[in-house]
């Protein structure tokens, strides 16, 4: 670990909770939905769509997770009656994968239910390699109900390009990214260069067999590899889009809108903002370097 991003991670709960939200704003639409459908407004007015989260994964209670479906269901609803263009992302421990797992589907079923009556998407996002296999289970098993739902594979995984060949005979609506988590190197590629290889390995796969791919990354290598890509296979612009995050590199984002390409900004909100940021830092302390860097740079959220 880079000695400087230890040093965040290890002082950040000495710091006070407003000088951490000042910075998480950044990556946060805030606090309530009405936080997220502006920022889902705002990106809308630029040309840009949403796809929101309701933070607060890891429920202890089968109430917590039934909350969490309602509150999916509420926002789905304000996003038809606000007319925001914006699909769901959810995950699926919120929604009591860690509790019991076929309570977690059927509490998907019915936020995919309800997206379905108002013709919006809902994407399960992939977490930690201790959850992959399940949710790959009930993406499959939700996938023979609805069209309306799509998943996410990471490419640092080494399993991911077993699961693409299979997800890519179901005409898969993938996600494709990174991946967040720290994991072991005996599932997940380590190095800067053998995760983009793999990325691109990965997309080329999808890309080739026509699935409907979510191009999930801010590394302009893996961007240019994109383009070559989408041009070269002859991809209409409404069969891909590219994603971001609230609150990262603006510059790129607006050159890719400019050039022609979709973009979807991904908008986490929630009151569980403090503890969410503070788990993210401590699983990964690159994104520590970041906030540090955002701090001195001009790269600004709107
Ligand atoms: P990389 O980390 O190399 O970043 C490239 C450049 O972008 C950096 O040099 C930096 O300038 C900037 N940057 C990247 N992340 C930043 C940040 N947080 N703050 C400030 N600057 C940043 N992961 C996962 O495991 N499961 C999931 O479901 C998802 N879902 C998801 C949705 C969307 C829309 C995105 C964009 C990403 C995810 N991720 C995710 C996270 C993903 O796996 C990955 O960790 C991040 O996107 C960072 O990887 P990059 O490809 O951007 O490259």
């Amino acid at each position: 670990m880079n000695p400087l991003n230890k040093l965040i991670v290890l002082t950040l709960p000495a710091v006070p909770k407003l000088i951490v939200g000042h910075f998480a704003k950044r990556y946060i639409a805030g606090d309530s939905f009405d936080d997220a459908a502006r920022a889902v407004r705002n990106l809308n007015a630029s040309s840009m769509m949403a796809t929101v989260d309701l933070l607060g994964e890891d429920v202890t209670t089968l109430d917590e997770a039934i909350a969490a479906r309602k509150a999916y269901e509420k926002i789905l609803s304000a996003f038809e009656v606000q007319q925001l263009d914006s699909n769901l992302s959810v995950k699926l421990t919120q929604l009591g994968l860690k509790l019991n797992k076929q309570f977690c589907t059927d509490n998907l079923v019915e936020i995919l239910e309800v997206a379905r009556q108002q013709r919006n998407f809902v994407r399960i996002d992939m977490e930690d390699s201790s959850c992959t296999d399940d949710t790959l289970e009930i993406y499959r098993s939700v996938r023979r109900l609805f069209d309306n739902v799509g998943v996410v594979i990471q490419a640092y995984l080494r399993r991911s390009e077993v699961d693409v060949c299979e997800l890519i005979k179901e005409k898969v609506n993938v996600r494709l990214c990174k991946g967040i988590y720290v994991e072991p190197e005996e599932i997940a590629f380590q190095g800067q260069e053998e995760v983009r290889e793999n990325f691109v390995k990965l997309l080329d796969l999808l890309l080739r067999n026509r699935c409907y791919v979510g191009i999930a990354t801010h590394d302009d290598t893996l961007i240019g590899a994109a383009y070559g890509m989408l041009q070269s296979m002859k991809f209409d612009r409404h069969e891909y889009e590219f994603q971001m995050l609230l609150g990262v590199r603006h510059d790129l984002r607006s050159s890719i809108v400019q050039s022609g390409h979709r973009m979807r900004i991904y908008i986490p909100f929630g009151r569980h903002w403090y503890a969410y940021s503070m788990r993210r830092l401590k699983e990964n302390p690159q994104i520590a370097g970041y906030i540090l860097k955002s701090i001195f740079t001009r790269d600004r959220a709107a």
